[in-house]
């Protein structure tokens, strides 16, 4: 990777990367008991108290371990850890555990296991993938999403395109148990995602509502997106960067050129700017998310490991024109603040969360330099 970059590039890397440590260096300690989502005035907000199952917490313990594995430093992992311990409440909490416990726990404990092989850790990441395994639907050869009802209607048959990044944590229990169950369902739920929700034009769709009793697709919603038939940028970056990760794990290369599909369709539509709009068929509202171009980023890194000589430059350009463009524009480096990349948004119907800090937006960013660094393993 080192060989493709520019000067310019290899030393905002490193610049960068020096700022990232100093600033968590100091927030790996303020936030030691928080489990943050938002921030509140410049810090972070904590969402234990009453968010527990939400889908994020696994992002905060995520970037301590990237931390951790980087520099060795005692304050990332006791952070990292404790955050674990607090996040065991979310298994009691039945009811609002969905299909997110991937993003929850591969990025906890899977990271955990992978760096010091704690048993403890290995547990909490096996509760997760038999919980995920078990809300496979097999007549429609799908994992079912959320739980509760969302406006007003069930949501029983429900797909949505962030489950691609819940796969890795079935793929790692096919390997650790010797079991191809986790695998094959995995597999099955990204095929049925790949032809139900990925468009000919490589655009995504967000909601796609199944008849449980046997499979047939019976509607689909916008989401978090803007409306039906358009393209909610976060939605597409977590195919990107779940379909390639599906590819790592099965060398199915229908995943990879899924992958390479909606980068494209993602490069295309950012790169007037190379800022991320909230959704890229909605009407130019000035709203951004900086967590949509952090995720596509990582997933292109990604794409660059994998592709001919002759393709990587495309891949490792957008990346790092998203990467630098965001930091530039949008990255607070003081130490009075915990948070570091501002303008990521939740929905677009929710005005609340437009253009606001949102911690994964940090994780994804940082995942970004400790790859570009050449600092392994990846935790998916
Ligand atoms: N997985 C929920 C989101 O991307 O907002």
């Amino acid at each position: 990777m080192k060989e493709l970059l520019t000067c310019e590039q290899f030393d905002w890397i490193n610049q960068t990367w020096n700022k990232l440590e100093e600033k968590l260096s100091v927030t790996a300690v303020r936030s030691r008991d928080k489990i943050p989502f938002h921030s509140k005035d410049g810090l972070h907000d904590d969402t234990k108290e009453d968010g527990i199952n939400c889908w994020t917490n696994g992002f905060w313990p995520g970037l301590m371990w990237l931390m951790y594995s980087a520099t060795g430093k005692e304050d990332y992992r006791k952070t990292a850890e404790h955050i674990e311990d607090l996040l065991d409440r979310a298994f009691m909490n039945f009811d609002k555990l969905g299909h997110d416990v991937g993003f929850m726990w591969r990025l906890a404990s899977g990271a955990d296991y992978q760096l010091t092989g704690s048993e403890k850790a290995k547990n909490r990441q096996s509760i997760a993938a038999n919980h995920l395994i078990a809300r496979y639907n097999p007549t429609g050869e799908f994992i079912r999403a959320w739980n509760a009802e969302r406006d007003g209607e069930k949501t029983t048959g429900w797909t949505i395109i962030d489950t691609m990044m819940n796969l890795p944590i079935l793929y790692w229990a096919s390997r650790e148990y010797d079991d191809p169950r986790f695998k094959d369902v995995a597999m099955r739920h990204a095929d049925n995602t790949m032809v139900n929700h990925v468009r000919p034009d490589g655009s995504v769709r967000h909601i796609v509502k199944h008849d449980p009793t046997n499979g047939e697709i019976v509607g689909e919603s916008a989401g978090q997106g803007y409306e039906i038939g358009s393209a909610w940028s976060r939605g597409q970056s977590w195919i990107i960067y779940g379909f390639v990760l599906s590819y790592i794990h099965t060398g199915k290369v229908e995943y990879l050129d899924t992958a390479k599909k909606a980068a494209h369709y993602f490069i295309a539509a950012v790169c007037e700017d190379w800022l991320p709009r909230q959704d890229f068929r909605a009407p130019e509202e000035g709203i951004y998310d900086a967590s949509a171009g952090l995720i596509a980023a990582c997933g292109m890194i990604e794409i660059v490991k994998l592709v001919p000589e002759y393709e990587k430059k495309l891949y490792l350009n957008a990346a790092m024109k998203l990467l630098m463009t965001i930091e530039r524009e949008w990255a607070d480096w003081s130490e009075d603040t915990d948070f570091i990349i501002n303008n990521s948004t939740g929905s677009y119907k929710g005005k609340k969360s437009h253009n606001t800090y949102l911690i994964y937006a940090d994780y994804y960013f940082a995942e970004a330099l400790y790859k570009l660094k050449g600092y392994e393993p990846l935790f998916w």
